[in-house]
């Protein structure tokens, strides 16, 4: 490959400080963002496409000199303006986040001071810990440490590391050298279960797929029966992971009688609540999640139904012991003062930015009751939509309600001959309309619309112009029979 000569070239041509032009790039970046925010308010008509000229923009070569830090701002702008931003308030796919505020600006202070959580950092490492802790209170949940991660994916890796290694001593060490061991959840656990498995060596067959009850939420008997069978065929369990809000309906599993059958077997309980722990801050919902403070792990996401800009997951246990034993190191470059651990001690990750920073400000900012009200709103619209959609002809809705803010629901159509088709073709239709935007999720082997409310941003009227558009745009489907 040819490289290009730099010799001859100026140093002010080559710097990477924006040096006098600093106040101007971030008036003009601060006027952009305040723009995205207003915008954010209420929800756009329409969803913008990429112009050709941004087409063009973005299959455009290695610029090899740079340009203009303004025209920069601005493509970047309008390269974000043109993408599905899930802060809009009518973004009801997968599980959203909405980039709260303050946590885009905690984001920019924390990426300008670029601190390391690997290691030693003074007083962010401390903020670090006090934020664990307040997430703790928050939820319930007696959380002697823990740490932020990328994402609940990770999280729940971390967490089942800890336990493979509770349970096997010495397997980071020895490998699994063909112990058969498994891990348990429900059927509709989330499948950042399986690639855990993947990855620890326990093997994706080894995930036991409990039976779920007519709510959704993993049953007890049968674990307790499929651990029993396990143990007398010599099987190690590793761990039940109990889903705190599935991602297909938001179910919460039984917590305090998945934890009597833990503590039967001595079997390590991690909470897998990356969507639907926050609930467990907020009264009306509280009560699902009884039992918590008796996990030995759990997993949230905190940019998911905590509102804060990913990647800002945590992952949190009772003792703090479980994850130093499986992943701390002695090296020659990474040294300890006398026995205290690192942070990287107790982590997967090296180099960690420092998520806690937007979750400690948004606390600070706005308070804990700030976020127990938004959690509690979201939770009153899937209430509001089910009760709405079920009283409709022609749309059908779970039997049971919603436990959290996910809420199925589907055209029926009489004499249509494929309703799985109609209902997907409506949910394509919804998503080009641009008005709103909604997931499909297949249940029991149908089609379903997957609405989701995780955004402080979403308005009664926007719940009920989502079903207004399911009506109006389902009327207008093919598939009819
Ligand atoms: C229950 C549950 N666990 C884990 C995850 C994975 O989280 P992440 O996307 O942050 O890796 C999700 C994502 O939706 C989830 O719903």
């Amino acid at each position: 490959m040819l490289v290009p000569k730099t010799a001859g070239i100026s140093e002010a041509s080559t710097s990477l400080s924006l040096g006098e032009r600093r106040l101007e790039a971030l008036d003009h970046a601060a006027g952009l963002v305040a723009r995205a925010w207003a915008e954010f308010d209420q929800a756009r008509e329409t969803e913008v496409t990429p112009s050709a000229q941004l087409l063009d923009e973005l299959r455009a070569p290695l610029p090899e000199h740079g340009d203009d830090v303004i025209k920069g701002l601005n493509d970047a702008s309008a390269v974000l303006d043109a993408s599905l931003a899930q802060a809009r308030p009518r973004y009801f796919a997968y599980i959203g986040s909405s980039g709260l505020e303050v946590g885009a600006l905690a984001d920019l202070l924390a990426h300008s001071y670029d601190i390391n959580l690997a290691l030693e950092a003074g007083a962010a490492s401390l903020l670090e810990a006090q934020a664990i802790t307040w997430l703790g209170d928050f939820l319930g949940y007696p959380a002697l440490t823990g740490s932020f991660t990328s994402g609940g994916t990770v999280s729940n890796l971390t967490a089942l590391a800890a336990a493979r290694e509770r349970a096997l001593p010495r397997s980071r060490a020895n490998g699994l050298s063909g112990v058969r061991c498994a891990v348990y959840c429900s059927q509709e656990a989330h499948y950042s279960i399986k690639r855990a498995a993947e990855v620890l060596g326990i093997g994706r067959d080894w995930v036991r797929a409990i039976a779920i009850d007519a709510e959704r939420r993993m049953d007890p008997i049968a674990l307790a029966e499929r651990i029993d069978a396990d143990m007398r065929e010599g099987i190690t369990p590793i761990a039940v992971i109990a889903t705190a809000g599935t991602t297909l309906t938001g179910a919460v599993d039984p917590l305090n009688e998945l934890a009597d059958v833990c503590a039967r077997s001595g079997v390590w309980l991690h909470v897998d609540g990356a969507y639907g722990l926050p609930a467990a801050g907020a009264s009306a919902t509280s009560d699902l999640f009884a039992g918590l403070a008796r996990a030995d792990s759990v997993t949230v996401d905190c940019h998911k139904w905590m509102f804060v800009p990913k990647a800002c997951s945590a992952v949190l246990v009772r003792d703090p012991r479980t994850l130093s034993n499986v992943f701390a190191h002695d090296e020659a470059y990474v040294p300890h003062a006398g026995e205290a651990l690192n942070a990287v001690d107790i982590t997967l990750e090296y180099s960690r930015p420092m998520r806690a920073l937007k979750l400690w400000l948004a606390f600070k900012v706005h308070g804990a009751a700030a976020f127990r009200a938004a959690i509690a709103r979201n939770c009153e619209q899937a209430r509001d939509l089910y009760e709405r959609a079920g009283a409709l002809d022609g749309i059908a809705v779970l039997a049971s309600g919603p436990q959290l803010s996910i809420v199925p629901l589907r055209r029926t159509v009489p004499g249509c001959p494929d309703e799985n088709a109609h209902n997907a073709e409506l949910c394509t239709r919804l998503q080009s309309d641009g008005r709103v935007y909604v997931s499909p999720a297949t249940i029991d082997g149908e089609v379903w619309l997957r609405p989701c409310f995780t955004n402080f941003r979403t308005t009664s009227d926007d719940v009920h112009l989502l079903l207004g558009l399911i009506e109006s745009e389902g009327a207008d489907c093919s598939h009819h029979g």
